[in-house]
């Protein structure tokens, strides 16, 4: 009775709990290993057999033809993948869990059986689950499809089951997520129909025949095409209002909106680091082209206050990837830094001497790479301008230097002219000839 009752307990309380992801299903029993199914008695044959129910040749079909066995895991490998991961911060993108997690089979190391190997890429067990448990009883003729599922083999077969399994890598879950920083880093964007991508050739391994129907049902294309549909729908609403995955920092996660919406085109791919915000590729970055400039005016005042203002700017980019209460705090110090530096601009003599810190100080974030945004180029170009402009003015330097000054800042302003046609290196190749001009005597 006792036994009983906590059995029913047991059945309650999973119940009340939101069901096993696809992650945890398939990791639920160990990996026993793609070789472990290659026999050529098992799924290693090069024929298809004619007595069986299954072709039997699977393994074979799998390792030809299949992308999940030969192009899964190269993709981490080739140099597209490791500069990706190089971008994120990764390392290499063979050892990142969070590609493995879909270019691989990747259970937990407990959940390795002695045959298991890394290097299988998405092998058979990715899809049809941990196999320790049913490896003896599937091979039975004897033993129901039911009794296998219920010892931890995947049910493929069910429409949404395999809808939630294929979509978990093919659009990305809370357990494998894709996000738009992945994106920004040059990953390929996502797309899948469940009916089309069961039946490319590449990966069936498998036919509806008599005694398929007969052990699992009947197959039906416009079936599957409408669960793959919502399956798809139904995971885009949560992830969505999933507090860990909905979010990023203070914007909604964008790879969950049209791309179209920001991107009018998608083949930029020009994403470099700017060590100024410390930030990732994909980060919607807030628009700091005056936070920079006023530091490089600083520069010629007081460099420490300018190095501090250059910290702090990075820790409210920092911040906008963490939450609002975060962002507002940095903010907010950072205003009344500023303010209080203010009254050291206005009492600044802004004599001759001014004029290189600020040019030298301009250059050294172009060297650094910072001005990889065109917005920022242009706040630099408009600086290197007003500043010779100024000095110009205040008769700080002589007619004939200022004219060849101006010469070299119109050199500078060419570079920003077109903001399509904007490149960085040629942008700071003329604010590198416009402080050499300045620095001649
Ligand atoms: C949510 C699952 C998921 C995650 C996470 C993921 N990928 Fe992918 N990746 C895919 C899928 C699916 C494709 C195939 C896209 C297609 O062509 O339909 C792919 C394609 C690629 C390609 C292009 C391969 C080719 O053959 O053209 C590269 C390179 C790649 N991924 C690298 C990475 C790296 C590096 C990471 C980790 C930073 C990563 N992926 C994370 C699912 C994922
Ligand atoms: C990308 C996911 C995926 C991978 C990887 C995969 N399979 Fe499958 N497999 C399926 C799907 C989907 C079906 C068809 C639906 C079903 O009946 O389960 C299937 C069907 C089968 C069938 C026929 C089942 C039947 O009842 O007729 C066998 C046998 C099989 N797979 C063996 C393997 C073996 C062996 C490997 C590894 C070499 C493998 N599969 C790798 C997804 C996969
Ligand atoms: C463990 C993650 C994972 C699972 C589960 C998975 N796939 Fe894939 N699939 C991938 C990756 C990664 C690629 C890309 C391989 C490459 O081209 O680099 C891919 C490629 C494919 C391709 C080739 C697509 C193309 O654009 O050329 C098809 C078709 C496909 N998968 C179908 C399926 C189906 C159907 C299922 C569900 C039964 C499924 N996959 C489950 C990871 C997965
Ligand atoms: C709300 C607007 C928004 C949406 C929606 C959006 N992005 Fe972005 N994306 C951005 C911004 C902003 C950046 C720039 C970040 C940077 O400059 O570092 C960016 C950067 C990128 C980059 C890097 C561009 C480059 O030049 O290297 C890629 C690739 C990218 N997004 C792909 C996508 C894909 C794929 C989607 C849809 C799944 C998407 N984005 C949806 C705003 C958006």
């Amino acid at each position: 009775m006792v036994k009983q009752l906590s059995a029913w307990l047991l059945v309650l309380s999973s119940g009340a709990v939101s069901a096993a992801s696809v992650v945890e299903q398939i990791n639920q029993n160990a990996h026993m290993g793609v070789a472990t199914c290659a026999s050529s008695v098992c799924h290693g044959s090069s024929q298809q057999f004619k007595e069986s129910n299954v072709w039997q040749n699977e393994f074979a079909r799998w390792q030809e033809y299949d992308p999940h066995a030969n192009k899964a895991l190269q993709a981490l490998r080739s140099a597209e993948g490791q500069a990706m991961a190089r971008k994120l911060g990764l390392g290499d993108a063979t050892q990142a869990k969070v590609c493995l997690d879909c270019h691989a089979d990747n259970p937990p190391a407990d959940k390795r059986g002695e045959r298991f190997q890394a290097s299988d890429g998405v092998g058979c067990e990715a899809c049809h689950g941990g196999a320790e448990q049913w490896l003896t009883s599937h091979a039975d003729k004897g033993v129901p499809h039911a009794d296998n599922v219920a010892k931890g083999l995947y049910p493929t077969d069910d429409p949404v089951k395999r809808a939630e399994l294929c979509l978990s890598c093919h659009m990305g879950t809370a357990d494998r997520m894709i996000t738009h920083r992945i994106m920004g880093a040059g990953h390929p964007r996502l797309s899948f129909e469940l009916d089309t991508f069961t039946w490319l050739p590449e990966v069936t391994h498998y036919e509806i025949d008599e005694d398929y129907i007969a052990r699992k049902g009947d197959f039906n294309g416009v079936r599957d095409w409408g669960i793959g549909q919502g399956v798809a729908a139904a995971n885009l609403l949560d992830t969505l209002t999933d507090p860990r995955h909905g979010w990023d920092g203070i914007f909604p996660e964008l790879v969950l909106f049209d791309c179209h919406a920001c991107h009018k085109r998608m083949d930029s791919k020009r994403w470099a680091a700017r060590p100024g915000t410390g930030l990732g590729p994909g980060v919607v970055r807030l628009n700091d082209a005056n936070l920079v400039m006023f530091r490089h005016v600083l520069a010629a005042v007081d460099a420490s206050a300018a190095s501090r203002i250059g910290t702090m700017t990075r820790g409210l980019h920092q911040a906008t990837t963490q939450s609002r209460d975060a962002t507002a705090a940095a903010a907010r110090s950072l205003s009344a830094e500023i303010r209080r530096l203010l009254p050291r601009l206005a009492e600044a003599s802004w004599g001759g001497d001014s004029l290189m810190p600020i040019l030298d100080s301009l250059l050294a974030d172009g060297e650094r790479g910072e001005f990889v945004d065109y917005a920022s180029a242009e706040q630099a170009a408009m600086a290197a301008s007003s500043v010779i402009v100024a000095f110009e003015t205040a008769k700080a330097i002589d007619a004939a230097k200022a004219e060849q000054l101006r010469a070299r800042v119109d050199a500078v302003y060419e570079r920003v002219k077109d903001e399509n046609a904007y490149q960085m290196g040629a942008f700071v190749n003329a604010l590198r000839e416009l402080r050499r001009a300045a620095a001649q005597g």
